[in-house]
């Protein structure tokens, strides 16, 4: 959790990890090479690049818009699809400001900030070393820092034509609040009975001080929220099963499980709702850092908004003689953004090789799931001529309704296979002159390269048993 740092605590070393974690990504995915390959390929550009950029924003381009969709309905799936009991919601970002008193993020969402008189660099007190904060040392030029400052993350702004107090309005920091202040009307629309739970998927903004790090770090970001109502005594076992759960969802994604680790917050790290708090951290090419939080909430905020807004947001169970109380809330809290970063890292790889009708014998692969790839299949045209274009345009017009295709005729194939493997196409399909002639294709696949001839009649269900029983290789 990442909200509500109030206390500097100086936490470099809790992210670093050692050398030997590290090293399976020396020489190959480091953070320079996938903002690059993200660039060129289309999957995330600097926001305003023509101005100078804005930083702490990004776009999704093409090839990033799918592959952000495609994991947000893969999470849609398992959080919601896949329960009785879990409903979904898209509340406002605009909320009424005192949503953010109650929820405490008007008095506590701060990071503690040191400026450099001399350099004039800004730095979050709670990333630089223990050494330098204490002598008032800046990291970068020796000058003097100024003494810690609270300073708070949400954007805020006005809303009508007058600017005063009256119109202040936040942009919302968690997706999370808009779910509480909405809990009485799902019951009510949706008949739920304890224990359910509310899903989220939506922006977030927060003016965080430090924002390298590609997308780990953004001031614009998304977020997927759950929030689980439970029964207060139950709040423990809920808590641990939805640690259960989330783990188990990323095995399911396929990524890299020793890239995974828990960690617990301590006393001094919980947030001031949380009675304990458990983050999901993933191996980034910079070190363990957080993907995503599983906290018990405990009925701090429904309590918060009850007091506020004098409305009462207690439970009545009606199958226990109208038993009345405030639910507690397990919160199942992970960035979309963070995870569109983290699968860019875990799927990214570089090898040697030696297939034929290549002359550089290395190539960049994104080893997506076949699920999450941007673009399931390629068709590829061995020459224009002869008929072979129409064909394989045919051919992807058949697998359109069920696949994301591309299409691509230009260049040797090699280097069009190529072009593939580093967008994370995990299928190609050549069509040549044997293809007129017996109605064959060449089946290429992304990981072993391998090749086989099917008939392009068998094709559509034979992607779907490869996908279906994709295992990932390296
Ligand atoms: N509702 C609880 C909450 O917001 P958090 O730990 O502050 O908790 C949850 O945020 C997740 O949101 C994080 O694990 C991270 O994946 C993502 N996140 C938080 N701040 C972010 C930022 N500035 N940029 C990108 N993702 C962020």
């Amino acid at each position: 959790m990442e909200v509500l740092r109030v206390i500097p605590k100086p936490s470099v070393l809790l992210y670093n990890a050692s050398m030997s974690e590290l090293t399976e990504y020396e020489g190959k995915a480091t953070m320079e090479k996938i903002t690059s390959l993200a660039k060129r390929r289309g999957f995330v550009f600097q926001s305003s690049e023509i101005y100078g950029g804005q930083s702490g924003a990004w776009d999704y381009g093409p090839l990033g818009i799918e592959l952000k969709n495609r994991i947000q309905a893969m999470w849609w799936k398992e959080m919601t699809r896949l329960h009785d009991n879990i409903a979904g919601l898209d509340a406002a970002i605009l909320m009424h400001p005192r949503t953010w008193e109650a929820s405490g993020h008007v008095e506590n969402f701060t990071d503690p900030l040191v400026d450099c008189k001399k350099c004039k660099s800004r730095f979050r007190a709670d990333m630089i070393p223990e050494e330098n904060l204490a002598a008032k040392k800046c990291p970068d030029c020796g000058g003097e820092l100024t003494d810690t400052r609270k300073f708070n993350l949400m954007f805020k702004s006005h809303i009508g034509p007058a600017e005063d107090t009256a119109s202040v309005i936040y942009l919302r920091p968690e997706t999370a609040q808009g779910i509480y202040v909405n809990y009485k009307n799902i019951i009510q629309s949706n008949r739920m009975k304890i224990p359910f739970g509310i899903a989220q998927v939506g922006k977030a903004f927060r003016n965080e001080i430090v924002t390298k790090n590609f997308i780990f770090r953004t001031c614009e970001f998304e977020q997927m929220e759950m929030q689980y109502f439970v029964k207060p005594g139950t709040d423990e076992e809920w808590f641990n099963e939805w640690r259960k759960q989330r783990w188990a969802y990323y095995e399911k994604l396929g990524i890299k499980m020793d890239h995974l680790r828990w960690h617990q917050h301590g006393s001094d790290e919980l947030a001031h709702y949380a009675k304990d708090a458990y983050d999901i951290q993933y191996l980034f090419p910079m070190g363990w850092r957080e993907l995503e939080g599983v906290h018990n909430r405990t009925d701090y905020d429904l309590s918060r908004h009850s007091q506020f807004s004098g409305k009462d947001m207690q439970y009545i169970d009606q199958d226990n003689n109208n038993e009345r109380y405030i639910p507690y809330i397990i919160e199942t809290s992970a960035g979309l953004t963070r995870n569109v970063l983290m699968i860019l890292c875990d799927a990214y790889d570089e090898e040697q090789v030696a297939d034929k009708g290549n002359d550089d014998d290395w190539r960049t692969v994104l080893r997506f799931h076949p699920d999450l790839a941007p673009v399931t299949v390629a068709i590829l045209p061995l020459m224009k001529k002869d008929g072979l274009a129409e064909l394989a345009f045919d051919i992807r017009k058949e697998l359109q309704d069920d696949y994301a295709t591309d299409y691509d005729q230009s260049g040797a194939i090699g280097r069009r296979y190529r072009r593939q493997d580093e967008a994370g196409t995990p299928f190609c399909v050549t069509v040549d002159y044997e293809s007129k002639e017996d109605g064959t294709v060449t089946l290429r696949f992304r990981d072993s390269m391998e090749q086989v001839r099917v008939p392009r009649t068998e094709l559509a269900a034979r992607l779907r048993q490869e996908i279906k029983l994709y295992k990932r290789i390296k």
